[in-house]
């Protein structure tokens, strides 16, 4: 089954070992790993590809050290409320697949991944045979209109426009945030001021919003690698000067809380 159609005439891809090619001819190579590449250098923007490998490993390491999993436990949790077997789930800037592998081993539904970074596309695509992952852009989705019954949305740029064109009628969006208290330690640890994270209001134009949920809790990390890692998973890894390089070169050992929200909508 697929849903992923021609970034450059809209028409649905087929698909086969090397390739999709649409009925037009325009055609969109597929890596060894299986994912295809739907970007197109005009959606790309100026200079953001999303994640770097640098980046993408972090990710896959921490991430695979299940720090997070009580994030992944309740967002799998969710999904499963909203999705049957026969459902169609879209991950959209779902980077490295940690996620997006743990809802496929929830639901036996047909789960979709984009990033717009090809790394990360590639990671997700040798992570999980049985998902169909696709370099792509949020701001221009390449999946057919009206496709998805439920679309996921963690911590990637938000494209409100796409994603209700994508969902079906009715169709479930779960997103997760950062809530105000995540990685306060961490921040205490770097920065002379750190600030809390401040939680936009839940209200989306075209969706109505069904419920947020927190997950807070602890972690412990004994590793300079493992802090450095988390580190560059986080916003603030862009804007970061020597003397914070430094403090967090020097960090071995951090306990900090990692706060998240999760929230439901449905399409309207
Ligand atoms: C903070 S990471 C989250 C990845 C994944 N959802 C997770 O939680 O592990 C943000 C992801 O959004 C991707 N990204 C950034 N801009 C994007 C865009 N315009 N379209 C699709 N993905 C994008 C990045 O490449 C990165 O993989
Ligand atoms: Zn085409």
């Amino acid at each position: 089954m697929n849903i992923f159609t021609c970034p450059v005439c809209g028409e649905m891809l087929d698909f086969s070992e090397k390739s999709a090619v649409c009925r037009n001819n325009h055609s969109f190579d597929r890596a060894k790993s299986g994912y295809v590449n739907l970007l197109l250098s005009k959606h790309m923007g100026k200079a953001v590809h999303g994640d770097n490998k640098l980046m993408v490993r972090a990710r896959r390491e921490f991430l695979d050290k299940g720090y997070y999993s009580p994030l992944c436990e309740k967002l799998c949790q969710t999904v499963k409320k909203y999705a049957s077997d026969n459902s169609v789930i879209l991950d959209a800037g779902c980077g490295e697949g940690y996620y997006t592998s743990a809802v496929k081993e929830t639901v036996s539904a047909e789960i979709f991944g984009i990033d717009i970074s090809k790394t990360a596309a590639d990671y997700a695509a040798k992570r999980s045979k049985n998902i169909s992952f696709a370099a792509a852009s949020v701001f221009h989705i390449p999946v057919k209109s009206f496709s998805c019954d439920v679309l996921i949305t963690l911590f990637a740029p938000y494209c409100g426009e796409e994603f209700h064109r994508v969902l079906k009628e009715n169709g479930i969006m779960i997103m997760a945030i950062p809530s105000e208290s995540h990685l306060w330690e961490l921040k205490k640890a770097v920065y002379d001021t750190p600030y809390k994270n401040t939680v936009k209001p839940y209200e989306l134009d075209n969706f109505e919003f069904i419920k947020s949920e927190r997950i807070s809790f602890d972690i412990e990390l004994n590793s300079n690698q493992d802090i450095q890692s988390l580190f560059s998973m986080t916003p603030y890894y862009y804007r970061t000067g020597r003397k914070e390089q430094e403090k967090l070169s020097l960090m071995e050992n951090l306990k900090t809380q990692c706060d998240f929200e999760l929230l439901t909508y449905r399409k309207s």
